[in-house]
């Protein structure tokens, strides 16, 4: 069959919606500035949708350092990749400042944070050695395992008695290839909220060898005691070998790094093909990211104030008898049941009615006849914002249990 040809038949889980759902439940326009409320359709909503954690989206002071490096440097700065001519002394600076927040003696800038996992799992690993990862894993972790020519263990989420059986069987093979064991989960898993166990992963180190990677694209700047991260949070950030960061969530950038032992940054500087051969992060993002660590570290009260719209959310919606799962992050899913028809429907009834916009989880990346609506609070949310939403949920509810959002259809919009 032609390539193309099969591609028209078989547009993918998700792009064979597109034609009823392009611009409205995929791809919507949001705009204006990056904040609670913002443009969808033409009409002001209240956004519980951007992983602008703690707020520095839109403030005051990162507005106008990304304004002026972008007038000092413009987006063209550096050209190349950092080996051969992208390097400036504004990437170093980052990483050392990265480093000694982190706790951890070296860093390496990455230039987007998906393509820099994938990267680095392809750089760490050979074929003579093992991985071993959690299920629940983000796309960017499978993708990079997809890369692995060696073999490779998958442990059902957060289950450490499996993780252990699976750390046998990888102890097994890499006595006989002479290879290694990577295992990599998440700090705060994206979809649920809940940790990855890291303090229980990390006690297995005194019954294997293997090193610890930690993917804390949504731990980062909202764990721990000064937003170091999910490591710091449970106690056991010297444990973490290799420390991935997005500056796409907290940090409302673009980028991301990781962090480890001196040597193991120096090897991933010299072999990591995705920042070898790809250019560097232009200066005005790089100084944007410094500006933004510098309010991060000066401002833990925006960790505070998140925390306290994330436990007014999570409690508010817990006691009006909702299921948020097993969330211990500011993600904060709400479980319910109906089919892609309802989700749709009650997804446009909350913007439409209620001006509330969040995203909804359907099949397949959940069972079917599972909806998630998911909602991200922010440091610049307010209780009445809370107060608001769950209202509304509670409406929404009703209506859902009681059949009106029943249909085959997608809602028209
Ligand atoms: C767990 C996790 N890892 C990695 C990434 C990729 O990060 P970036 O958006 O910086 O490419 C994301 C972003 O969605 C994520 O949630």
């Amino acid at each position: 069959m032609d390539l193309f040809e099969k591609i028209k038949q078989n547009r993918g889980p998700i792009g064979q919606h597109a034609k009823d759902s392009h611009g409205y439940f995929t791809f919507p326009k949001l705009e204006g500035d990056i904040g609670t409320r913002m443009n969808f359709r033409g009409k002001e909503r209240l956004v519980w949708s951007l992983n602008n954690y703690l707020g520095l989206a839109n403030h005051p002071e990162v507005r106008k350092a990304d304004t002026e490096a972008a007038a000092n440097f413009g987006f063209a700065s550096p050209m190349g990749a950092r080996m051969m001519s992208g390097n400036t002394n504004y990437h170093e600076q980052l990483e050392n400042e990265l480093s000694e927040f982190m706790g951890k003696e070296d860093t390496i800038l990455l230039n987007f944070g998906y393509q820099g996992m994938v990267s680095a799992i392809d750089c760490l690993v050979d074929r003579h050695d093992v991985i071993v990862y959690d299920s629940e894993s983000h796309a960017c972790i499978i993708d990079g395992v997809r890369l692995h020519m060696g073999k490779r263990f998958v442990f059902p989420h957060n289950d450490i008695a499996n993780c252990e059986k699976q750390l046998e069987r990888a102890t097994k093979i890499v006595s006989e290839s002479g290879g290694s064991i990577l295992l990599i989960t998440e700090g705060v898993f994206g979809m649920s909220g809940d940790m990855g166990k890291l303090k229980e992963i990390v006690a297995l180190k005194k019954k294997f060898n293997f090193r610890l990677f930690v993917d804390d694209a949504h731990g980062f700047g909202t764990m721990g005691k000064t937003g170091a991260g999910t490591g710091e949070e449970q106690g056991v950030q010297d444990e973490i070998d290799i420390y991935f960061g997005t500056f796409a969530k907290s940090m409302a950038l673009i980028g991301g790094f990781i962090s480890s032992k001196e040597d193991v940054v120096e090897y991933l500087r010299y072999n990591m093909r995705s920042q070898i051969f790809a250019k560097s992060l232009p200066v005005p993002l790089v100084i944007g990211a410094l500006k933004r660590l510098e309010l991060l570290k000066k401002h833990p009260e925006f960790k505070d104030n998140l925390w306290n719209i994330v436990n007014a959310l999570q409690n508010g919606l817990k006691d009006a008898g909702f299921n948020i799962g097993k969330t211990e992050s500011p993600v904060t899913p709400v479980f319910m049941n109906g089919s892609i028809g309802e989700a749709t429907n009650l997804i446009y009834d909350m913007r439409e009615n209620f001006d509330i916009f969040c995203s909804m989880v359907v099949y397949p990346v959940v069972p079917k006849g599972v909806i998630i609506l998911r909602l991200i609070p922010t440091a610049v949310h307010t209780m009445q914002d809370v107060e608001y939403t769950i209202d509304a949920f509670k409406k929404a509810y009703v209506k859902l249990k009681a059949g009106e959002y029943m249909s085959d259809k997608i809602a028209a919009f």
